[in-house]
């Protein structure tokens, strides 16, 4: 049985206190049904980062910045930086000033616009990549991440159980058939891509975890800071 609600609650009590900013964020986005992260992925998002000692940081997916927050906390720890992206003007802008209201600003840099468009034109490698935009284009956008990921990368996709309705066996309304296939297809995608390991979560909303084989450089690789894309 797979009871997510109960889980994560046990979990957020599990988690150090939140500052009150992050506490506003997830009121506000309650409220506007923004679909963030929850408390327990955001911390295990920055725990995982900061082991990796992942430097170059790469976002799908801002939203008003909630789970940025904790990438850039977890970037100040490693000495890296964010780029993040997102096709919402309005919400985005919101992300700009939460990220400023908790001193991060000089960590993270935004980019807007559709991620599909964006993608091809980053060059340099991401050392930790977190994409958590729209189900229906997560095949799309691991293809175009995947030329992206530095030896021994993490790339971290949220909502693959999709409310645990990708694990076979769940009862859900058939208006969501096709989503759950397209994740099922997806996910087999994953576990069978060449080079690359795949460890699924079933918290937060579901979370697949793909490490791209070799030794992890723990630097900086040239011309991979946010900086220098944006220059
Ligand atoms: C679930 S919300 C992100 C929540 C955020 N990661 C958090 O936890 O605080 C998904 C966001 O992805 C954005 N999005 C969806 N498809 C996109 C695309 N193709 N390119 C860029 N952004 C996209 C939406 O505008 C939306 O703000």
């Amino acid at each position: 049985m797979f009871y997510p609600f109960e889980l994560e609650k046990y979990l957020e009590m599990l988690l150090p206190p939140r500052d009150e900013l992050l506490l506003e964020m997830e009121r506000e986005a309650l409220v506007e049904t923004i679909p963030v992260v929850t408390p327990a992925v955001g911390h295990f998002l920055q725990l995982l980062l900061e082991t990796a000692g992942a430097r170059s940081i790469l976002e799908i997916g801002t939203a008003t910045g909630y789970s940025t927050i904790y990438l850039a906390r977890g970037a100040r720890q490693t000495g890296g930086r964010v780029l993040t992206i997102d096709m919402n003007k309005g919400r985005m802008d919101r992300a700009v000033e939460y990220i400023a209201k908790a001193g991060l600003k000089d960590l993270v840099e935004f980019r807007f616009g559709n991620a599909l468009k964006i993608l091809p034109e980053l060059s340099g490698r991401f050392d930790f990549i977190f994409v958590d935009a729209a189900k229906g284009e997560y095949r799309q956008y691991v293809e175009l991440i995947l030329p992206l990921m530095a030896d021994g990368g993490i790339l971290v996709l949220d909502n693959v159980l999709f409310r645990g309705w990708v694990v076979p066996g769940s009862v859900y309304d058939s208006k969501y058939n096709n989503m759950v296939e397209t994740l099922r297809a997806f996910l087999q995608y994953l576990a069978e891509l060449p080079g690359y390991k795949l460890s699924v979560l079933p918290f937060g909303d579901g979370l697949a975890i793909v490490r791209k084989n070799g030794p992890f450089e723990k630097t900086l690789p040239k011309n991979s800071s946010c900086k220098e894309q944006k220059e």
